[in-house]
């Protein structure tokens, strides 16, 4: 059986592992620590750095497929593999429109695709120009790096803009500055493609962001109209044929109040969005990542109930005095159809340490019992007052 090599130990990989099992292969990873939530679990771990090419070559020696599941690694280590003959997927020429914010607007601007207004940001006072002809509150980002919202800020005046701008410059953090958009809600419309060219869509989901960050993904979107879905459908096929993607792609989008898409970004790996369809969808994201790197037949993406919502068990600000076993033990009792996924991560504040999943008829229900799941795996307190060791 193929090996497949994934670069980052973090949860994605852990969770493409768990579907490599499944497919009776094992997923090698490049990990920074034993501890990584992957390394935890892969019997092949190659204790490295993605900045390190020795270290990425090392992963990569014999493997059929090498891929991601984080968009760190430069560039040009990536095209020293290629040029070696490894199986670099996605391929580095489409995989830097998953890297560098800039590199991606400008290329889906080419290619006529709906993105927020932008500029690069080469001193302060492009910001302040861009903010002051487009309209206050603006958006600055880093054009690589970021990841929940990290290297993503809204400054709301010009003066705010000045200091952020001119910080991050000094940092040598490149810049964009993007128009804010008036959203009316965030979808995500995801992919996988192969390299034999076939190519699948999951239904378009909703997600929920807090700070900047992904909360709650809500699957399929509700109310969202035929023609609209298939627009994201559609929009993120051509993108993975256009762009060369192979494997898991995620086309985050706006949705503004006029019924209009943009694009936001695009993640070539599997993605938080797509974390429902582990549980709700019949092939999930993960196995369906593999068969697109090591190009098999896709599997069917179709949705096993009306409604699946993912919530992300975020670290609390303090971790509880309850433990972890004691909070599942809790949980299991009061919500048995909740499927937990932990990460094996450390608990901070706001980090990703798992996620909950539940499937259902109806949203509100299945919403307030999967966002009500991961609040007590995060705090050990039930937001409706529920007192376990009371009556
Ligand atoms: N131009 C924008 N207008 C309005 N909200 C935005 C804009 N850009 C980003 N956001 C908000 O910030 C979140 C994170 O931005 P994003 O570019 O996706 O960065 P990250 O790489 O951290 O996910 C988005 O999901 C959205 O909620
Ligand atoms: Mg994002």
């Amino acid at each position: 059986m193929p090996t497949v090599t994934m670069v980052g130990g973090g949860q994605l990989a852990r969770m493409t592992h768990q579907a490599a099992i499944a497919l009776g292969q094992r997923l090698r990873v490049l990990a920074e620590s034993q501890d990584d939530p992957a390394a935890q679990v892969s019997p092949e771990v190659v204790l490295g750095s993605h900045t390190d090419l020795a270290a990425l070559r090392k992963a990569a020696v014999g493997s059929h497929a090498l891929t991601f599941d984080h968009e760190q690694v430069p560039t040009e280590h990536l095209e020293a593999l290629v040029a070696e003959g490894v199986n670099v997927q996605p391929p580095p020429q489409a995989l830097i429109y998953a890297q560098d914010k800039l590199a991606m607007r400008t290329k889906l601007s080419e290619l006529g695709v709906p993105v927020p207004a932008f500029v690069p940001v080469a001193v302060a006072a492009d910001a302040v120009r861009f903010g002051d002809e487009h309209g206050w509150p603006m958006v600055l980002k880093a054009v690589r790096g970021g990841y929940d919202g990290r290297g993503v800020w809204m400054p709301e005046t010009a003066a705010e803009a000045e200091t952020i701008a001119r910080d991050q410059l000094a940092h040598g953090v490149r810049l964009l500055a993007e128009a804010r958009v008036d959203l009316k809600r965030e979808l995500s419309a995801m992919v996988a493609r192969s390299p034999y060219g076939q190519a699948a869509t999951w239904p378009v989901v909703e997600t929920v962001q807090r700070n900047g960050q992904c909360a709650v993904v809500i699957a399929p979107a509700q109310e969202l109209s035929e023609d609209l879905a298939a627009e994201a459908e559609t929009l993120a096929l051509n993108l993975a044929e256009r762009l060369g993607v192979v494997g898991a792609m995620a086309v985050e989008l706006f949705e503004t109040h006029d019924g209009i898409l943009l694009v936001n970004e695009l993640a070539m790996r599997p993605h938080n969005s797509g974390h429902w369809g582990m549980d709700g969808a019949r092939t999930g994201q993960f196995e369906q990542h593999l068969r697109a790197v090591l190009d098999y037949p896709l599997g069917d993406t179709s949705a096993l109930a009306p409604v699946t919502v993912m919530a992300n068990i975020l670290g609390a600000p303090e971790a509880p005095a309850m433990s972890m076993d004691e909070r599942l033990h809790h949980l299991f009792a009061r919500i048995p159809d909740a499927k937990v996924h932990m990460y094996g991560k450390g608990e901070r504040k706001d980090r990703k340490i798992g996620h909950i999943n539940v499937l259902g008829d109806e949203v509100a229900v299945v919403r307030e019992k999967a966002e009500r799941a991961a609040h007590w795996m995060s705090h050990a307190v039930w937001t409706d007052g529920w007192d376990p060791h009371g009556e």
